[in-house]
């Protein structure tokens, strides 16, 4: 999964038709068993640690802006989905997979099943672009965020998470000059993008 990652995230050639058939059965295959965190016995859930430090103390340090409209892209059954919702007014979640996306709570968000190299939002109209454990598709994501947007990006289990790549590589696969700012947190890794030209350099 790593190769694929890296294929997907620096290789133009990296995502088919054919690929993009096995990932979907394979996510579809997942889904009845794909965790929720929602953890009875109270151990940390491994989405929410990452994601709620990465927007309590990562996003603070992007340029300021008004960031209204947020992504969860590759979302899966929407388990990180809620943490934006108590952040931003207006959040929807997009997936490849039927089966995930069937088992979003309803009333959570609105769901859209789409491939996320070709994504059907405007240019420009994603504020937070937010993605945990998903591929990175470096030119859709560049054109979908907002000049003044970020990308956050979530690996709950860092290094050993099978869909991973470091902070670094995310800056050099997204087009154009991206800079940000990456930590630990629990088990996982976080990262805040955005574009240098706001910092005016
Ligand atoms: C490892 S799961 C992560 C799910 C969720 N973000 C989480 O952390 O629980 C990867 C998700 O990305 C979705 N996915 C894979 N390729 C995709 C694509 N091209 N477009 C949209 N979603 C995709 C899969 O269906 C799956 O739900």
């Amino acid at each position: 999964m790593r190769q694929v990652t890296l294929q997907i995230a620096f290789d133009p050639g990296g995502w088919s038709d054919d690929r993009r058939h096995k990932i979907e059965e394979l996510f579809d295959s997942l889904a009845p068993t794909w965790p929720t965190d929602d953890t009875p016995d109270g151990t940390a859930p491994v989405v929410e640690v990452p994601l709620t430090d990465a927007l309590d103390r990562g996003l603070p340090l992007a340029p300021p802006a008004e960031r209204n409209r947020a992504i969860d892209l590759g979302g899966g059954n929407g388990r990180a989905t809620g943490y934006l919702l108590s952040r931003f007014a207006d959040v929807a979640l997009t997936d490849l997979s039927f089966e995930m996306l069937s088992r979003v709570r309803p009333a959570l968000v609105p769901r859209v099943q789409a491939d996320s190299s070709q994504l059907p939002f405007r240019s420009g109209s994603v504020d937070v672009l937010m993605l945990a454990n998903m591929f990175l598709f470096p030119s859709e994501a560049a054109r979908v965020v907002a000049p003044q947007g970020v990308v956050i990006w979530i690996n709950s289990w860092g290094p050993n998470t099978p869909i991973h790549l470091t902070a670094q590589e995310v800056d050099e696969a997204l087009p154009g000059d991206w800079s940000g700012v990456a930590a630990n947190a629990g088990d996982g890794t976080w990262s805040v993008h955005w574009r240098s030209t706001q910092l005016g350099t």
